[in-house]
């Protein structure tokens, strides 16, 4: 039996609208960021339905005992958002895991040769392999910056099967070298766009998510 990549497009009519939002050209910064934020919560909203570990227990109401279920406090949760446009989406991502530690990523894409280099590293050295990992990078396009942010996620022990990409945009070239790379990974992304232009840009896309967030 073939391990296949899963992609996950929540049919959500916020995820839609703050989608809009972040598309049109005209969006000021502030409300881009916002959009950002809100489609931050609710991709990790989803993306985090089936990928806890949770505890059946009981508990005492205050008429009698009943059962209850609660996350596992044992489970580490871990948030990497690749610095910058991942930034954007970690204050939504944030307020659903309030106890998730957040290990940032820099990475930064040459704009002649797309190659991706490292700036910035705060991974732990070692991952608890149980540690359920989300990855916020919004804008899934060449797959250079994601392949590259997975190599350094993967060797320091963390499991692509308990990881979630929250992405915003992804490109077919992306999910295809993910595939290849790492079939037990799921991602949840507001949208799947054509393709790329010669500049690696996602086409419709919403131009470069990190200097539309950061006003830049
Ligand atoms: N990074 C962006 O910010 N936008 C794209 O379209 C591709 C990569």
């Amino acid at each position: 039996m073939s391990i296949q990549l899963r992609v996950y497009v929540p049919d959500h009519p916020l995820i839609k609208h703050w989608l809009g939002i972040v598309r049109d050209k005209n969006t000021p910064t502030v409300l881009f960021k916002t959009a950002m934020t809100e489609l931050g919560r609710w991709l990790t909203y989803e993306g985090s339905r089936y990928w806890f570990s949770t505890l059946d227990t009981t508990v005492q109401t205050p008429l009698t005992e009943t059962s209850a279920t609660f996350i596992n406090p044992e489970i580490p949760i871990a948030i990497v958002p690749i610095v910058r446009a991942g930034l954007a989406l970690l204050d939504g991502a944030q307020t659903l895991l309030p106890l998730a530690s957040i290990y940032h990523l820099g990475l930064v894409r040459d704009e002649e040769t797309l190659e991706v280099s490292c700036y910035l590293n705060k991974l732990p050295e070692k991952f608890d392999p149980e540690t359920r990992v989300i990855i916020l990078e919004p804008m899934l396009a060449t797959g250079a910056s994601i392949i590259r942010a997975m190599a350094e996620i993967t060797q320091r022990g963390a499991d692509p099967a308990l990881m979630r990409i929250i992405s915003i945009v992804a490109a077919p070239r992306a999910l295809q070298k993910l595939s290849q790379e790492y079939p037990h990974l799921t991602i949840y992304t507001a949208i799947i766009d054509e393709g790329l232009n010669a500049k690696g840009y996602i086409v419709p896309g919403l131009g470069d998510a990190g200097d539309r967030a950061f006003g830049t």
